[in-house]
């Protein structure tokens, strides 16, 4: 039986389509997507996780106001009817709360555009420009209850340039994005949780 993977998006979801690209193609690939799930109505990653033939599904986080708990609670509905076994965390921009990642716990993965432990939060590209850093990257990582924190799964490495802006680091991040999220996404439903390195 194929490991059922839903995926949590707010916005254009080039990571998320790259995830359910990878195990459409794959007739051997141990999980299949049964659910694309945003915080935003209006995040273009729907409409294309809809013409890859995926479900969808809409909790906007605005109506809850600072209730973090009372979104999670409507958050969980579509989750619960589509039964994953994996969620995937892609560019979701909202912080959980520990009971909703305990909930998950073991079973959720987020993609972080540096290379943890270092950046956390926002901003990655421009604190490690202004770091002064040779090197940046992405991390895949099991999510627990402390922000951009829990077990690492995977990373990937790329070369800082010497005129580099925020924006031209963060592209050559978000291929190397591309590349790690699917490649530990199949591992993770294999039962392979060694750390990948690339
Ligand atoms: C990605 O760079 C991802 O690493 C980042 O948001 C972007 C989403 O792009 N996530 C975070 O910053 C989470 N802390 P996408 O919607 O094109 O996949």
């Amino acid at each position: 039986m194929k490991k059922r993977v839903a995926i949590l998006i707010s916005g254009g979801g080039s990571n998320m389509i790259r995830l359910v690209q990878s195990m459409q193609r794959d007739p051997d690939h141990p999980a299949t997507p049964c659910l694309v799930l945003s915080n935003r109505a209006d995040a273009g990653g729907l409409a294309k996780a809809r013409a890859m033939g995926v479900p969808t599904a809409v909790v906007d986080h605005r109506p809850f106001g600072a209730d973090r708990q009372a979104f999670e609670t409507e958050l969980m509905m579509p989750l619960m009817d589509a039964k994953p076994d994996i969620v995937c965390l892609a560019g979701f921009m909202r912080v959980l709360t520990g009971e909703f990642v305990d909930y998950w716990r073991g079973q959720m993965l987020n993609i972080h555009p540096s290379l943890l432990p270092k950046y956390k939060g926002l901003h990655t590209h421009a604190r490690a420009l202004a770091a002064g850093d040779r090197e940046h990257g992405c991390t895949v990582h099991r999510v627990t209850a402390a922000l951009d924190d829990g077990p690492l799964l995977g990373q990937a490495h790329v070369p800082v340039l010497q005129d580099d802006t925020p924006e031209t680091l963060a592209a050559r991040v978000l291929e190397a994005e591309h590349q790690l999220y699917p490649a530990v996404l199949r591992r993770f439903a294999a039962g392979d949780t060694s750390f990948l390195d690339i």
